[in-house]
């Protein structure tokens, strides 16, 4: 069994990331990142800050727009469209989930498509769909390059995928789609889930559910990808895998915390500086 350490290739991508800024610094370009966070929900704040400083390290300018809950929804559009035309900033990140009276696919579609380095504007999602190159949610690109770093190629394997959200779930099963692997997608309307983990040579699992795939569910040498993050009783961060007895069984195992998390920041920052490079062109 081998773990799939996100964290030390996230260190890696970081440096690579801050010498491509520096090279675009030459350029007078400073890669420049807008989030926009509605609210005070506590785990939205923790993200939020985790993604400001990985701008800082890899010298990205970031700056956040900070609203209350009570905010409308049209000044959260008027912010947009004021970082869209705004020519220092090249990409647009608005925290979810946002308040319930914002409409949230209004604001993600109110996002130049260019600078949508969180790739959840329709215009990117179509492309991803097609196999066509643009922005990719963070999430599912960092499991498709943290597989990639350690040569595992999901040509022609069986893959489950559990959760079906347009952010994690279903970018992933296109993206697998498109590298070549057959791919099952499970949501809480599967009537056996474990009939589909049990012969996935794959299974990537992202729904927010401790202790959700247990050491029954899962195929001997098979390849776990754990996106889940949850909070025991104890305050411990854990993934939605039974780690302990699903691991031994494994070939390869993302670890919670360390695995996918630090994979999702590094993805965020390599979109921003893709979207910079655009300013050359
Ligand atoms: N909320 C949970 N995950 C994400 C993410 O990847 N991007 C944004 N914008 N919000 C999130």
């Amino acid at each position: 069994m081998q773990i799939l350490d996100g964290k030390a290739l996230s260190d890696t991508i970081k440096i690579e990331l801050k010498k491509q800024s520096d090279v675009l610094g030459l350029s007078g370009i400073t890669p420049g990142l807008a989030v926009i966070l509605v609210g005070d929900d506590a785990a939205s704040q923790t993200y939020v800050k985790m993604k400001e400083k990985a701008c800082d390290s890899a010298g990205i300018y970031s700056i956040i727009h900070k609203m209350p809950s009570t905010i409308s929804q049209e000044k959260i559009l008027e912010t947009i469209t004021m970082i869209n035309t705004n020519p220092n900033i090249d990409g647009v990140l608005v925290q979810l989930p946002l308040p319930k009276h914002i409409d949230t696919t209004k604001i993600i579609e109110a996002i130049d498509p260019k600078k949508d380095v969180d790739g959840f504007h329709p215009f990117n999602v179509g492309r991803l769909v097609a196999g066509l190159d643009g922005f990719v949610p963070c999430t599912p690109l960092g499991v498709m390059r943290l597989l990639s770093h350690y040569t595992i190629d999901v040509k022609g394997l069986d893959a489950c995928v559990v959760g079906a959200s347009n952010i994690v779930g279903k970018p992933m099963m296109n993206l697998l789609l498109n590298a070549g692997a057959t791919v099952d997608i499970c949501h809480i309307f599967t009537k056996d889930l474990k009939e589909h983990t049990k012969k996935a040579d794959l299974v990537i699992v992202g729904v927010g559910k401790q202790n959700l795939i247990t050491e029954d569910m899962v195929k001997e040498g098979a390849i776990v990808i754990d996106i889940g993050i949850n909070k025991t009783a104890e305050g411990r961060i854990v993934g939605d895998v039974d780690y302990e007895n699903v691991a031994p069984k494994c070939t390869y195992i993302t670890p919670v915390p360390g695995g996918v998390g630090p994979m999702t920041i590094a993805m965020l920052l390599e979109n921003t500086i893709k979207a910079a490079h655009n300013r050359l062109v």
